[in-house]
């Protein structure tokens, strides 16, 4: 079997983007854009990856830790520089390499073994991967010679008016004979618009003397975008997108309104869950079988069992389980675990707290910091008083408990099982099983006095004139 390397190019700027983020890093449905080209390229089983890597460039290291080796180019002088920089690494081994840039997160891993299978078919040194399009503007022109054959590839700043007329465009994929790859770069020179050694220069190389390069055109322009911009950016992110929402209807999910429907590439969701328009799922979320999921619902990190209902609410790094509710607008923040049959109803926010089996939450209340059993009812307008202005506090409430609607639960304190709490209480004492908790202020009538209230007398003395009118 002959050896495949993969050399990512990723050591560029990245100017035209105008951020802070290294381009590469940029983040595409959820994974950053080199992350996605590795992802295709690593299901082609290949014997070795580097990754080019520029300054500032620990970030990507980080990212993409030891799936990849490194190479570094400190000084961006174009690509093919910075595939020579992987020539220590790879320079010396016998294979074919493919070569793709870290900014075109597209391409599928299909696409790479196709160019693969058709480099082997030509007996190629060189492939590239090329593709048609009516807006060539920016991408490398594949300039063919009368019966077909690549005789060059010429970037959009050195093309005469001629060249820049042609359709089709170099994707910046290729796979070359691994070491005649690192003998053409030692002849390339930087005498061009942009004073660059440019990786397409090679294909002259060859083509001068007089060995097969080969042009392996794709149907699929879109899959070839390269993103340098912030609007190229949107553009890939919508067909990546469009390619989510698709893989899971086809799973047997519903989604009402794909357009407007946005699902990171890691979120895994169950057959016959439904969701609605405006949902969006990020990150690693799980969602099980039969779900809906409501309109304008954003679910972070989160693990969703089967048959859960979530109406319009936020959901980030919280687990909710099997046969669950929640909303509408309610919000479930970090280590919020919701056991099944239980009920989170509208206006309620969980933080870091457990709520137990078939225990109802049911409105305008917060937990933070609170260990919640089963079957409990929690009245609306509850508040557990976790913090004290410096530190945290948790509270315990046991199995059947009962607590009465517009109750402060002050931490830390313990409720048992089967122990209740009076509407209107400020707990501040644990309360024993089957005791009721009741601390608020004796309510005291004072006689008459709604007649001082000025409101009053003006109504007292209009009904007075309309009984006096009625009588006339
Ligand atoms: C490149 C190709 C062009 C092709 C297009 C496809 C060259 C000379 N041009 O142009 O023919 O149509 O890709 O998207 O190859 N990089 C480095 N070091 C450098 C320069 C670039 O690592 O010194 C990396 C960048 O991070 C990027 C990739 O190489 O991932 C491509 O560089 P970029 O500047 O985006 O090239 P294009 O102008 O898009
Ligand atoms: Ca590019």
């Amino acid at each position: 079997m002959t050896a495949k390397y993969a050399i990512i190019l990723a050591a560029g700027q990245g100017t035209r983007m105008k951020s802070k983020l290294y381009k590469v890093l940029h983040p595409v449905c959820g994974r950053p854009m080199v992350d996605h080209v590795l992802t295709q390229i690593e299901a082609n089983n290949m014997d070795e990856i580097v990754t080019i890597v520029g300054h500032g460039s620990e970030a990507v290291e980080q990212t993409l830790g030891d799936r990849t080796e490194y190479a570094l180019q400190a000084e961006q002088l174009g690509t093919g520089h910075a595939v020579l920089q992987a020539e220590e690494l790879l320079g010396a081994k016998d294979g074919i390499t493919l070569i793709a840039c870290g900014d075109t997160p597209l391409f599928t891993a299909q696409t790479f073994a196709e160019l693969f299978e058709y480099h082997k078919q030509k007996g190629a040194v060189a492939t590239v991967l090329t593709a048609r399009t009516d807006n060539p503007f920016g991408y490398g022109r594949i300039i063919r010679n009368e019966i077909g054959i690549v005789n060059k590839i010429v970037e959009q700043k050195d093309a005469t008016q001629e060249e820049a007329a042609v359709k089709e465009i170099n994707t910046g994929v290729y796979v070359f004979d691994n070491k005649e790859l690192f003998a053409a770069l030692h002849k390339i020179k930087n005498d061009n618009a942009q004073g660059e050694y440019y990786l397409t220069d090679v294909m002259e190389v060859f083509q001068k003397e007089g060995k097969i390069v080969a042009a392996y055109k794709m149907d699929d322009f879109e899959e070839s975008m390269g993103v340098n911009d912030r609007l190229a950016l949107s553009k890939a992110t919508k067909v990546m997108r469009r390619r989510i929402n698709e893989e899971h209807m086809r799973n047997g999910v519903t989604l009402i309104d794909p357009e407007s429907t946005y699902i990171d590439i890691d979120v895994k969701i169950g057959n016959d869950t439904v969701i609605e328009p405006g949902v969006q799922l990020k990150g690693k979320t799980v969602i099980g079988t039969d779900c809906k999921i409501g309109a304008h619902s954003e679910i972070i990190d989160s693990q969703i069992g089967n048959n859960v209902t979530v109406t319009s609410s936020y959901i980030e790094d919280a687990v909710m389980h099997d046969n669950t509710d929640i909303g509408p607008y309610s919000h479930l923040r970090p280590q919020a675990e919701i056991k099944s049959g239980a009920h989170i109803g509208n206006f309620v926010e969980v933080k870091k707290a457990t709520v137990g089996e078939n225990t109802k939450v049911g409105h305008l209340t917060y937990v933070g910091d609170a260990t919640l059993g089963h079957d409990i009812n929690v009245g609306c307008g509850t508040v557990f008083v976790n913090y004290d202005g410096v530190n945290k506090h948790h509270t315990n409430v046991g199995d059947y408990s009962f607590i009465g609607s517009g109750s402060n639960i002050v931490a830390p304190v313990n409720i048992a099982d089967h122990a209740y709490v009076a509407a209107g209480s400020t707990i501040t004492d644990d309360i024993d099983a089957h005791d009721m908790g009741i601390a608020r202020g004796r309510q005291v009538n004072k006689k008459g006095y709604f007649d001082r209230y000025p409101v009053a007398q003006a109504a007292a003395e209009a009904e007075k004139n309309k009984a006096e009118n009625e009588r006339k």
